[in-house]
């Protein structure tokens, strides 16, 4: 099917118009007196307000088909539904988040994420942990996928069995509902996946398929042969190679190749049948309904695929999120989306913008990050934060140091080269160095999904481990545990300080080290990503009050910059202002709102490294200055010293 192209704007205005026009009544009459006359109107000035982006974006996807009027209606007609079931409460954050829509830009918003199993338990366990949680000032916390999945291998919760079903072992979806509640009592605001890619082969929908309805075999895309799937492969990369090549896998039941980015068990869902658009919303206006503010938009990037391209970042990708974006805004305004692109910076951005989605993790900040600690040069995270990080009005950056996922070194070849760096050799240094294989290395992490043919690969590991503790642990050298220790901190102040939302794995804030046990479960066996997802160690974390052990050192040292960024008014707006500090090891960038002003340092050597305070005059500072994360007065009369891997964070003297 060829996709219509846009008509002219002023065409779509009449035609949006005139659809509502015809649509309204027909929704009216079907719900309306289910509903108190004024949150009706209140619902239909939204619509309003929402349609003609919704119209246009269905439209670019939809419009060649005969039948589209009778798929708007029956899309209006779910999201009308869903906001009936929405629960009293929610709706009352509907309206709170209305007059206050950019509420995840406070310095105040602080993530956190963790596997609900592996950091307390269950539900339950999740929600007697709070009190840790508002210890560290959290305010968004990301459970990792809590849906019902196959047994086994199941990539961590990523193939959902069913949106409406938590999996047993953690509680019920009442649980969950309950959990949002409170967390939402507490100031914290639930994240959860949008798996919308793809459902596991387990999804009713999808053993339907295999049961032979042919309705259900068009919810996947689906191949008799290798004809189009050899077309397809010609022009697309790998993403999990090692698991199985290329993007099919045959299932012999139906004799067919089925779709299937990631593992054999994920199928790809066939967005261009409107149908799976239609079912799709509901099930993420039921998890919205469940008091979910933040949805992790899962593997944005693949949602849409045309012969002849690499099958990524599609428009016809884009046009989904924003037609699922105005559905939010029309019927759970309190909802915001933050995209999982782990793509090209140039394309990780075009899914940034409030009409698409408000925030996104910044994969190229966290690759550069790890990038500065193994070559002890900050030239390329500057170059491309000064270029890349400026993001539309009202988005922000979710900044992270490492996730649940691999880090691969996204980064753009142009930005690696502008330094003088060959892009390919300066990956594949990087995963050496990490995975310990190059001399003088610190890291310790392993090597996720290795391709065969070209040798490239990515990289898992703890962040404690990755930067260098468990090394310096293992040979007992108090002087390398320290510099590990302050690597831990460089990177999470650099996370916490950078405007956006910084989010913390949970464990890494008492430096956990690397779980080699993973290889004994069979369902985790293979994936090394199962290396930096141990279990929460709670015996560890009673340390963490302790100042003299590593733990405390590490803990409480997160915790001040968490401080830091909650107190210190400079922090109040997400503009950040890159510098070039004159030293190539010294990361810089300044903070400012109103009159409040911080510089921000980042020293990424195991060295001492000097700033000349004519330089640091000329950018605004003082002689004197506060260092207020060391809580030290400085006085640099001709040059500021910097300590092996200091972090500061400067202020004018008052
Ligand atoms: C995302 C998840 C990753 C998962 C993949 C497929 O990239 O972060 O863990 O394997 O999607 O769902």
């Amino acid at each position: 099917m060829t996709r219509m192209i846009p008509k002219d704007s002023a065409w779509l205005e009449r035609e949006s118009a005139a659809s509502l026009r015809r649509l309204l009544p027909r929704i009216e009459a079907r719900f309306a007196a289910r509903t108190e006359p004024g949150d009706w109107e209140a619902y239909v000035e939204r619509l309003g307000r929402h349609f003609p982006r919704l119209f246009s974006r269905l439209h670019a996807l939809y419009g060649g088909n005969y039948d589209f009027f009778y798929h708007l209606e029956s899309i209006l007609a779910s999201a009308t539904q869903m906001w009936l079931d929405r629960p009293g409460e929610l709706k009352a954050l509907d309206a709170m988040r209305e007059v206050d829509p950019r509420w995840y830009q406070s310095s105040r918003m602080v993530g956190a994420m963790c596997y609900v199993d592996l950091f307390a338990g269950d539900l339950e366990g999740v929600r007697e942990r709070i009190p840790y949680l508002t210890e560290l000032g959290i305010t968004y916390l990301h459970l990792m996928p809590v849906f019902r999945t196959p047994r086994g291998d199941n990539d961590g919760g990523y193939a959902v069995t069913s949106y409406r079903e938590v999996n047993p072992d953690l509680g019920t979806m009442e649980d969950l509902a309950q959990l949002a509640t409170e967390l939402r009592h507490h100031g914290i605001s639930l994240v959860l996946d949008f798996i919308f890619n793809h459902t596991s082969d387990e999804h009713e929908w999808a053993q339907r398929a295999l049961a032979g309805e042919e309705p259900y075999r068009d919810y996947y895309r689906m191949f008799p042969d290798r004809e189009m799937p050899d077309a397809f492969e010609r022009s697309m990369g790998e993403i999990f190679p090692e698991d199985h090549p290329g993007a099919f896998t045959y299932v012999n039941r139906i004799k067919k190749w089925v779709w299937t980015t990631f593992n054999t068990f994920q199928w790809d869902l066939n967005y261009e049948n409107p149908e799976v658009f239609n079912r799709m919303l509901e099930e993420m206006l039921f998890l919205a309904n469940q008091g979910v503010e933040i949805l992790r938009l899962d593997a944005v990037a693949f949602l849409w695929k045309r012969l002849g391209t690499d099958c990524q970042n599609l428009p016809e990708a884009h046009w989904l999120i924003q037609a699922f974006n105005a559905i939010v805004n029309i019927v759970a305004p309190a909802v915001v989306f933050k995209s999982e692109a782990i793509v090209h910076p140039d394309e990780v951005s075009k899914y940034v913008s409030l009409e698409e989605c408000p925030l996104s993790y910044n994969p190229e900040f966290m690759a550069l990050l790890w990038d500065a600690l193994a070559t002890r040069d900050v030239r390329v995270l500057n170059h491309a934060m000064r270029r890349r990080f400026a993001l539309p009005e009202g988005c922000a950056w979710v900044n992270y140091a490492r996730c649940h996922d691999d880090i691969g070194w996204a980064f753009s070849n142009s930005d690696v080269e502008a330094v003088g760096f060959d892009a390919d050799e300066h990956r594949r240094f990087l995963t050496q160095f990490f995975i310990g294989r190059y001399e003088g290395s610190f890291g310790r992490g392993q090597p996720f999904q290795q391709n065969p043919l070209t040798g490239d690969a990515r990289v898992s590991g703890t962040c404690a481990s990755l930067c260098g503790l468990e090394l310096a642990l293992e040979q007992s050298v108090d002087a390398e545990v320290e510099l590990a220790v302050r690597r831990i901190l460089l990177m999470h102040g650099l996370i916490v300080a950078m405007g956006g939302i910084p989010l913390i794995y949970l464990g890494d804030e008492i430096g956990t080290l690397n779980d080699y046990g993973y290889d004994q479960d069979p369902g985790k066996a293979g994936d090394t990503r199962w290396l930096h997802r141990p279990a929460f160690d709670w015996a560890r974390a009673a340390d963490r009050s302790d100042a003299e052990t590593v733990v405390g050192r590490i803990y409480q040292g997160i915790l001040r910059l968490i401080q830091l960024r909650q107190q210190n008014p400079a922090f109040m707006r997400a503009e950040t202002d890159i510098t070039d500090t004159g030293n190539p090891h010294v990361f810089g960038f300044f903070r400012t709102h109103d009159q409040h002003s911080v510089f921000v340092l980042a020293n990424f050597t195991e060295d001492q490294q000097r700033l000349e305070a004519r330089r640091l005059r000329q950018m605004g500072m003082r002689k004197t200055m506060v260092d207020l994360f060391a809580g030290r007065t400085l006085t640099a009369t001709q040059e500021l010293v910097m300590e092996p891997y200091q972090f500061m964070v400067l202020a004018r003297a008052v």
